[in-house]
């Protein structure tokens, strides 16, 4: 009975996805349980016909183009499990480079101080508050809908999460000696926005888009926030395709110092920081 609705499910799923067994087999144990392959073996994997309603159900948001994240209400990032949703971004694991780049920077520095703007679901927040269990990590994010998320997956992890603009002086100035700022922003471009997938458009835009040339928040960011880094404090963002070079070039502007740049582990420039 599994392999037949599997080999359904596969079949029903490769209308929209370029990975469809993977995708029938994430519904499948999300509907069925994550030991679905061990009770398969024991011959003990019994399918009910309220199961076979619900994958069917499950099959059909897939199929109009909700991505399979949002339907099975939680991702991975870095290891780590985080719960997702309709109005906040899905880890991207390209962000990974962002949190792996940021823990290098803060690895002599005892107890730091962290603040991550442009928390989404708080996967870079929770990622480093894990690696560093003694800093001191806070998540600031504006969308009423993806701080849900965010309060749950910070509560999970030990960060604290603030609901607020980051964009505003007031936030900033709520904030001083932090060791390392994060953001990974909204970074897409007018153009970029016009180009995005159907799985992509259910993201929130708020999310996604940045403004006309998708730089804004690289030129308003390192300068709102530089009273709030102690002195030697680190700023890092991920960027989008094309935009390491003009990003560094502006934190450059704002008065940092030792500004680099890394790629992620398609070799595509990702990450951007600078120290004050
Ligand atoms: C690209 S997403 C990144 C989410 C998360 N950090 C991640 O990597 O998955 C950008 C996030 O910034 C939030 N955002 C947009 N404008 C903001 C602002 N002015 N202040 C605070 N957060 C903002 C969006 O709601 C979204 O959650």
């Amino acid at each position: 009975m599994v392999k037949r609705l599997r080999a359904e499910l596969s079949r029903r799923l490769g209308a929209v996805s370029e990975d469809a067994a993977f995708e029938a087999e994430v519904l499948l144990e999300t509907v069925l349980g994550r030991d679905l392959r061990l009770r398969e073996i024991l011959g003990t994997a019994d399918v009910s016909d309220g199961d076979v309603e619900k994958l069917n159900r499950l099959a059909d948001r897939r199929i109009s183009g909700e991505p399979l994240q949002y339907i099975v209400g939680e991702w991975e990032f870095c290891g780590l499990g985080f719960s997702v949703g309709e109005g906040v971004l899905i880890p991207r694991q390209d962000t990974e480079t962002l949190v792996e780049v940021s823990l290098g920077l803060i690895r002599d520095i005892e107890k730091p101080r962290v603040a991550d703007l442009c928390a989404g679901s708080g996967c870079v927040a929770a990622a480093i508050k894990t690696a560093r269990p003694d800093a001191e990590v806070t998540a600031v994010e504006l969308s009423p809908e993806a701080f849900v998320y965010l309060e749950k997956n910070s509560a999970k992890y030990g960060v604290a999460p603030i609901l607020d603009d980051v964009l505003s002086p007031k936030t900033a100035g709520r904030f001083s000696s932090l060791d390392l700022i994060t953001a990974n922003p909204p970074y897409l471009s007018a153009h970029d926005m016009t180009e995005i997938s159907r799985e992509v458009a259910h993201e929130p835009r708020m999310a996604l888009f940045g403004d006309d040339d998708g730089l804004d928040f690289y030129r308003i960011i390192p300068v709102l926030w530089r009273d709030s880094l102690s002195d030697g404090g680190y700023i890092a963002f991920e960027v989008g395709l094309g935009q390491a070079e003009d990003a560094a070039g502006l934190i450059q502007s704002a008065g940092y110092k030792d500004v680099g740049i890394r790629p992620d582990l398609t070799g595509r420039d990702r990450v951007v920081f600078g120290r004050k």
